[in-house]
Parts: C-alpha cells; structure tokens; sequence
C-alpha cells in the first residue's frame, strides 16, 4: 500500500467520514486515548485525577492538521465554500470542486455512480482530509479536462486535477463562435470564463488543450519541468498549499519564486532578461488587455471595461466615459463581443486566471498571449514585428 494509502486507511479508520468530522473545524483524529493493552485484565477503571497534559500527547496529525485550517482548503468562510449557503444545498454542476462530499459523490467514493454528482451536498463543506486521503483515489486512473483531453493520473493527483482544471476551454470558445464573421458584434455571445486557480490547465499546456489554439500554430505540452519538480506537491506543501521556495534553490539561482529566469532573450520587447520570467508574461498580458479595450473601442465601437472583483468581469461602457455603464443600480454586463474579442479575452482570462502561470508552464502562457495579441494587431493595424515581441 503506498504512504498516502495507509495514511488514508488510519484516517478512515478512527473517522469514518471525516467529512462530517472536519467539517465544523473541530480536528481531533487521532485515538490517544485509546486503552492500554494490558488494561483488558484491569477489572474496574478507576477515573484518571490528573494531572492532564495534553500538549503532551504526541498526535502525529497534529502539524497536518494545524497546516491544513490555516490554508484556504479549510476557509469555510470564503466565496468558495459559501456561495450556496442561502440555496441551502450545492448545485450539482458546482459541488465536485467546492466541498470534499461533492468531490467524493463525484468519483463515486461514496458508493454512488461515478462522473455524476448524485447530491444533494450539504452547504458548508470544504476540501477536507477525506479528500486526498480517501483510499478509493488509488483507483482513479485518469481525469478528463474540459476540453475533453483524458489525462492518466496517479495517486493524490487525481484530487488537483479534478478541481484545478477550470471549467471551458478553447473549444467552448470555438463552438460558440464557429461560421461568425470575426469582427462583427454578436449579441447573442457571452464571455465565456475559464473559471479559477485553473492550475491544472495551464500545467498540461497545448497538449491539456484549455487555451483557444490558432489554427497552423503548435502548442509546448505539458511543463515536464525537471523530475523532483514534476508534480503539484513537489512544490506545494499539501496541507499549507504553500509553494517551498528552498528546493528551487538546488537548480535556479533567485531570490524568490517571481524572479526565477532561464531564457535568455526577452519575450515582452522590453530586453530586459535580468527579471523573472514572469515579469515577461505579466507584461505581456497587460498589452493584450489593452489592446482588447483598443479593438473595442476602435474597432467594434462598443468599449469594454474589465472589473475583476465581479461577475463576469466584463462591462459595457456605451458612451466611452471609463466608467461602467449602470442599470437598476447594478453593473451592466458587456454584450457587444464579437468572435475576435471573445477569444482573445478567453486566452488572457485563463492566463491570469492562474497566478502561478509562470512556473506552470512559462511556455504556454507566452505563445497564447503571442499569438492573441497577433490577433488584435492585424484590425487595430499594429505593426507585430515592431512591438519585438518573441513567442
Ligand atoms: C472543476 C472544478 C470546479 C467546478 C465544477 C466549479 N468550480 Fe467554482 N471554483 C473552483 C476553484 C478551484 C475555485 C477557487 C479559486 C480561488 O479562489 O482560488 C473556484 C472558485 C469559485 C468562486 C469564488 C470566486 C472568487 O472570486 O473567489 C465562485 C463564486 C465559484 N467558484 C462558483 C462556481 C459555480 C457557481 C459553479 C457551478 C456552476 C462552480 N464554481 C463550479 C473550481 C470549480
Ligand atoms: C489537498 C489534499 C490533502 C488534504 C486536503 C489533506 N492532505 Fe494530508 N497529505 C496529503 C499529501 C499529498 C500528503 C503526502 C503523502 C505522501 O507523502 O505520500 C499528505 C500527508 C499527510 C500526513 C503525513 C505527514 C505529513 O504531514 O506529511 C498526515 C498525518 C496527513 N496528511 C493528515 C491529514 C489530515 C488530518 C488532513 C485534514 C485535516 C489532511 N491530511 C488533509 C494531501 C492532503
Ligand atoms: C475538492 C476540490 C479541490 C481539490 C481536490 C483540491 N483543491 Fe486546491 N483549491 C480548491 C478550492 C475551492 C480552492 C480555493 C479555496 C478558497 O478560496 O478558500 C483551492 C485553493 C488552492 C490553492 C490556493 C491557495 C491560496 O493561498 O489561495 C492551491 C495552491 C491549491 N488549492 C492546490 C491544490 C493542490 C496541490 C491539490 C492536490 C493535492 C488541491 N489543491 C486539491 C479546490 C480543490
Ligand atoms: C514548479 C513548481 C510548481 C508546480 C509543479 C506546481 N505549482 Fe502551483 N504554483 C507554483 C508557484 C511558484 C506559484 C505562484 C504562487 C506562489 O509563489 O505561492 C503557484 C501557484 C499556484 C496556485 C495559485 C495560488 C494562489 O496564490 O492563488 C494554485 C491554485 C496552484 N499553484 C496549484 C497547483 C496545482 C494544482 C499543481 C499541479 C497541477 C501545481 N500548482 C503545480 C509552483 C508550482
Ligand atoms: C531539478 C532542478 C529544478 C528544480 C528543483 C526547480 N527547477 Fe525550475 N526549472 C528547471 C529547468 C531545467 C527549467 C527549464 C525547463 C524548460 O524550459 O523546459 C526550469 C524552468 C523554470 C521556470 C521558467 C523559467 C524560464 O525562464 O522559462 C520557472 C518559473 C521555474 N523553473 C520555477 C521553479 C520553482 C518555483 C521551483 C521550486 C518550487 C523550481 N523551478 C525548481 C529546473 C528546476
């Protein structure tokens, strides 16, 4: 049985859902207190009068406990796992990524079918220790990404990819805009979002397919990166989910992971390679936003504004003052896309929809944000070749 196995059948063992058991955030799974084996010829049990001293009690959850509620898995306060606290239940679409019950229901662990949410899930869940440590995870083989790309999976990958893989991908954008003439508004598009911490997506690159490809380019596939570093817990504590820095240090020379370069050549036209690589995407990535506000307002004639603190982040701004157009007090959404802008927001949305792009996979990221902003240049009539921009 491998480590996560027998972790995962202590874990079953002193708590049989530990779903139920976490989920108030009260932690306690280990059995100290169980009873001494020679207490079975004992014939009464006299109470213990103390002292107590339960700081002594080696609990070996104890630290992957206290790691786990401090990390955002464990924040049954936050948008994630509350959203459906007024609908008294999580949607079935919803549940898999957004409570550790759904998760189970989906990949049948629960002894229901798997590929469906059967539900109802509880509200108030979050992605508890039944989640990874869960023995039936084992024999999860492969995981399928919305693009519809099968990926094979072992052992707790299984877990970040389910929930880390978003939830479109460029052949949504595709099938929505398919036979549309490119630069002519269509009411009838909606901005399709990838959705969030979409990790999982950008690490499997063009091979994942979660980006729009452009047809006749090719796509770098998944971020092999370098062995000891080849999956999400390699670099991520799985508890804290924190990202631990010192281990880079045995191959990269850095002083954080945002300043960690290899490529020589400057990707942003800015010929600056004393930066992180990821300083190249950002940049890239903010040229691409401001030329889908430059292709909306010259262009199409309608202007876009990008609020990313709402749903769906873009808005209609009709007579071009900066601010959000507003109706009935609230913010009215953008409804002018046309096919050329709705895909390039789609590849700049899933770019920064992942903050850890750059060490997912730097590739992936560059050549959708290349090949956009190659997209945009052509009507906006932007010389490419004069930004200095490498792919
Ligand atoms: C494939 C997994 C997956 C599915 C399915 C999914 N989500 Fe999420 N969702 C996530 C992840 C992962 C995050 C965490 C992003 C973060 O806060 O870092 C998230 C975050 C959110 C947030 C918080 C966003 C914010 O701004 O903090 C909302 C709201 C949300 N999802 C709504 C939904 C709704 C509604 C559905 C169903 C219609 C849904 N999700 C289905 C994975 C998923
Ligand atoms: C997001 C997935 C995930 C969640 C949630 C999670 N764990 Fe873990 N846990 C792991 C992984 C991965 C390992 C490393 C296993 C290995 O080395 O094979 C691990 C290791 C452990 C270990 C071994 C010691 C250590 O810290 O490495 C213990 C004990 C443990 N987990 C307990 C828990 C408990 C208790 C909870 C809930 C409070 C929990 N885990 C929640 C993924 C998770
Ligand atoms: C059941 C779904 C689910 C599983 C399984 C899952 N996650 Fe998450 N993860 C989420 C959600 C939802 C959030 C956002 C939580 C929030 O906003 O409070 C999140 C947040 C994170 C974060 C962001 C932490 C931060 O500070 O914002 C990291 C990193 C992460 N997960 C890594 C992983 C890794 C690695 C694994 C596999 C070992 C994993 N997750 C498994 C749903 C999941
Ligand atoms: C090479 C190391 C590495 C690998 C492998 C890796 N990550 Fe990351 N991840 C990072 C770095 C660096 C960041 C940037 C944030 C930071 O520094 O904490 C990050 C950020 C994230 C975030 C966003 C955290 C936030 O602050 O919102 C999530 C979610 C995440 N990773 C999940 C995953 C998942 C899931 C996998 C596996 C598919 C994975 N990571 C693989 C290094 C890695
Ligand atoms: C065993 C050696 C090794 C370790 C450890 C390692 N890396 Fe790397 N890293 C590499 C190699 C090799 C490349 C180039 C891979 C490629 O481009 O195919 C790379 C590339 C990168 C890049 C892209 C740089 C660029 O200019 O393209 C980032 C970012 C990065 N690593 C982050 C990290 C982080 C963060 C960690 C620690 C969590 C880490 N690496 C640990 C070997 C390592």
């Amino acid at each position: 049985m491998s480590t996560l196995g027998r972790i995962a059948a202590r874990l079953l063992a002193c708590a049989a859902t530990s779903g139920a058991l976490f989920a108030g955030g009260v932690a306690y799974a280990q059995t100290a207190s169980e009873p001494e084996s020679g207490d079975a010829s004992v014939p009464f049990a006299l109470p213990k009068s103390g002292p107590f001293t339960p700081a002594d009690i080696n609990i070996d959850n104890d630290k992957a406990i206290a790691d786990w509620f401090r990390s955002s898995h464990a924040n049954a306060a936050s948008e994630a796992f509350s959203h459906w606290d007024d609908d008294g239940e999580i949607r079935a679409a919803c549940a898999t990524c957004h409570s550790g019950e759904g998760f189970r229901d989906f990949h049948g662990l629960d002894g229901t079918p798997a590929g469906v949410v059967d539900g109802p899930i509880n509200t108030g869940g979050v992605v508890d220790c039944g989640t990874c440590h869960n023995a039936g995870l084992s024999e999860i083989t492969e995981i399928t990404m919305p693009s519809g790309v099968v990926h094979p999976v072992t052992g707790v990958e299984a877990s970040c990819l389910t929930c880390h893989q978003g939830r479109t991908a460029g052949t949504t954008v595709e099938a929505a805009i398919a036979g549309l003439p490119a630069d002519e508004p269509n009411p009838e598009l909606r901005f399709i979002n990838p959705h969030y911490a979409t990790a999982a997506a950008t690490w499997l690159g063009g091979y994942g397919a979660a980006g729009y490809h452009y047809e006749g380019q090719d796509y770098s596939g998944r971020f092999f990166h370098a062995r000891p570093v080849a999956s999400c817990n390699s670099c991520h504590e799985p508890h804290t989910l924190e990202v631990e820095f010192e281990p880079c240090l045995t191959c990269h020379l850095a002083d954080s992971p945002d300043d960690i370069r290899i490529a020589r050549q400057s990707y942003d036209g800015s010929g600056n390679t004393s930066v992180g690589i990821k300083s190249d995407i950002d940049a890239n990535a903010d040229r691409l936003l401001a030329m889908i506000r430059a292709y909306t307002d010259d262009v199409v004639g309608s202007p876009v504004i990008y609020d990313g603190t709402r749903y769906p982040y873009f808005f209609a701004d009709a007579n071009g003052d900066g601010a959000i157009d507003m109706a009935d007090g609230r913010p009215v959404a953008y409804v002018a896309w046309t096919p050329r802008s709705l895909r390039t927001a789609f590849n700049w949305k899933l770019v920064t929809a992942d903050p850890g792009n750059f060490a997912h996979n730097p590739h992936y990221a560059l050549e959708l944000l290349y090949d956009s902003i190659e997209d945009l240049s052509d009507p906006l009539g932007v010389d490419i070749e004069a930004l200095d921009l490498l792919r």
